[in-house]
């Protein structure tokens, strides 16, 4: 069986109509299921997307009054309200624009005393709720889902990582130097993705060239976490920009 035809591909050339196909994924799912749960990322990719959706949102076209959201993840060691933290780019990008409501937002809060605790308190606020039903991912040039780095295992839950030298270089970009980017992180692990219902990845740009294609040869390998999807049985990645 070629696992690769489990995953719906879609392949375009523009990084806007990524975010306007991965809208209307998000769309339709807020329209058959008010209440949704939805699962968020950070980074470059979803910019766009966030955009689209509190465009629609402002339109009165989509509410998330009754959504439940959760992140993949969040950094260890910078306050919630630097402006490095991934809760500050949520609410920037789209919690702030939107009519969600605070009670319902969660993201790993790497502020508490108690971090592991914190993991599992995580992964039982998702099982509470039934689980996560559309989940948006990127994909790092490591492979990385989430900070789940290279040689994760894939029944991992949410657990503290360290990050590899090659995510923080790259992440490394949005801070002064390489020195400044966190070390660790907290994250959703391989197994809480692939828990989830359904799954958008989105991936733009030349850099993402490489982890496309190796997704695309169909080898399952923790040694490249993002080939766990292609045991998901609902999966969609938009994909281009080279
Ligand atoms: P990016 O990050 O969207 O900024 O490329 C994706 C990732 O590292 O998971």
């Amino acid at each position: 069986m070629d696992v690769t035809k489990t995953i719906k591909w879609i392949k375009v050339d523009l990084y806007n109509e990524m975010s306007t196909v991965a809208a209307n994924i998000f769309i339709k799912q807020l329209n058959e299921k008010p209440d949704s749960v939805l699962g968020f990322a950070t980074g470059a990719s979803p910019i766009g997307f966030y955009k689209q959706l509190v465009h629609h949102c402002q339109n009165g076209e989509i509410s998330f009054s009754q959504v439940v959201s959760f992140n993949l993840d969040e950094y260890i060691g910078v306050p919630a309200n630097s402006q490095m933290s991934y809760k500050t780019y949520m609410k920037e990008y789209l919690f702030d624009h939107v009519d969600i409501k605070d009670d319902n937002i969660y993201l790993p809060n790497s502020q508490t005393e108690d971090l592991v605790q914190e993991c599992t308190d995580y992964e039982e606020n998702i099982k509470k709720i039934n689980g996560i039903d559309l989940q948006l991912l990127g994909i790092g040039v490591n492979g990385h889902i989430g900070f789940n780095e290279p040689g994760t295992p894939f029944d991992s839950l949410t657990h503290i990582v360290e990050l590899s030298e090659s995510t923080r270089m790259v992440n490394s970009r949005y801070f002064n130097s390489i020195e400044d980017v966190p070390t660790h992180a907290i994250t959703m692990g391989i197994q809480s993705i692939m828990n989830t219902k359904a799954i958008v990845l989105l991936a733009f740009g030349e850099s993402k060239r490489d982890a496309i294609n190796r997704l695309r040869s169909g080898i399952v390998t923790e040694e490249f976490p993002a080939s766990c999807l292609l045991n998901h049985e609902n999966v969609t990645i938009i994909y281009g920009g080279f």
